[in-house]
């Protein structure tokens, strides 16, 4: 089992880092020809900036859209945030002083993930219109979402397992010392949905954080009349 989880992880590892920087290579080079910031929109590529930072942290233009959408997605953000902070432990030997610092906020992280999920799920369920336009991956998506953070709540508070063995088997994997995987069907059952999680993640609609960057309506000043706007491909037609 040990083997077959190093392998698996390497797999997964290399499926998320080329297929996110696949991803983002598309997202950058996808032409954006026209001028077109959702207004009032910031005049300055300050404003922008700011303006890209309370998208990202607050999820700003989903608040005005859907409150309750909003809520249980934000909460699921937070929580999943915290969550893989309190994972570094796992990933880092001596633990910095942060990481520390963070861990009883990362608990509350995993249950903030769940609250969420099964907020953002029930939106599926209940509302007539989100129903109609919800398909099988949809859901499927929550769902594994859910049971990751099933999975990882179960072993701290259903099955304890042995954490000191799963931080010697993740070091392991980072520095190609491989050391066994404490034999534990929570474990087994967390890391084979984290590397199925993993192996989807760049292909998804999962992913879509790196998006908000390259977004038009996100990323340009409203200043049409102080600067022309020249795509690359426009400005090698402009004699
Ligand atoms: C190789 C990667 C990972 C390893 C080795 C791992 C291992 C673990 C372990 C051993 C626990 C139990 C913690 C305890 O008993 O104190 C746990 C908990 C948890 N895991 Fe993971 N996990 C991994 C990735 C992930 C990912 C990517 C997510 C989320 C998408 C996740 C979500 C959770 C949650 C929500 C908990 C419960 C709350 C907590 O203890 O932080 N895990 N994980």
């Amino acid at each position: 089992m040990t083997a077959f989880f190093a392998a698996l992880l390497y797999l997964a590892t290399a499926v998320v880092v080329g297929g996110l920087a696949y991803r983002t290579w598309d997202y950058a080079r996808t032409p954006a020809p026209l001028k077109i910031p959702t207004t009032p929109a910031p005049v300055t590529r300050g404003g922008v900036a700011l303006r890209l930072l309370r998208e990202v942290a607050l999820f700003e233009s989903l608040f005005r859209s859907n409150l309750w959408t909003w809520a249980f997605g934000w909460i699921f953000h937070v929580g999943l945030a915290l969550v893989l902070v309190r994972h570094l432990r796992y990933f880092i030997e001596p633990v910095w002083g942060w990481v520390a610092f963070l861990q009883p906020f990362g608990i509350y992280g995993g249950f903030m993930m769940a609250a969420g999920l099964a907020g953002l799920w029930a939106r599926r369920l209940l509302v007539a219109r989100v129903r109609y336009i919800s398909t099988p991956s949809d859901h499927l998506m929550i769902a594994l979402l859910l049971a990751v953070a099933g999975t990882g709540l179960a072993m701290k508070y259903v099955a304890h397992t042995d954490i000191v063995a799963v931080k010697a088997f993740t070091l392991g994997l980072l520095y190609f010392d491989w050391q066994p995987l404490p034999p534990d069907g929570l474990v087994y059952a967390h890391l084979a949905l984290v590397a199925l999680l993993m192996l989807i993640f760049p292909f998804s609609k999962l992913l879509h954080a790196p998006g908000i960057f390259f977004s038009p309506t996100r990323n340009q000043a409203d200043d049409p009349r102080e600067r022309r706007h020249l795509a690359p491909w426009a400005a090698r037609l402009d004699p």
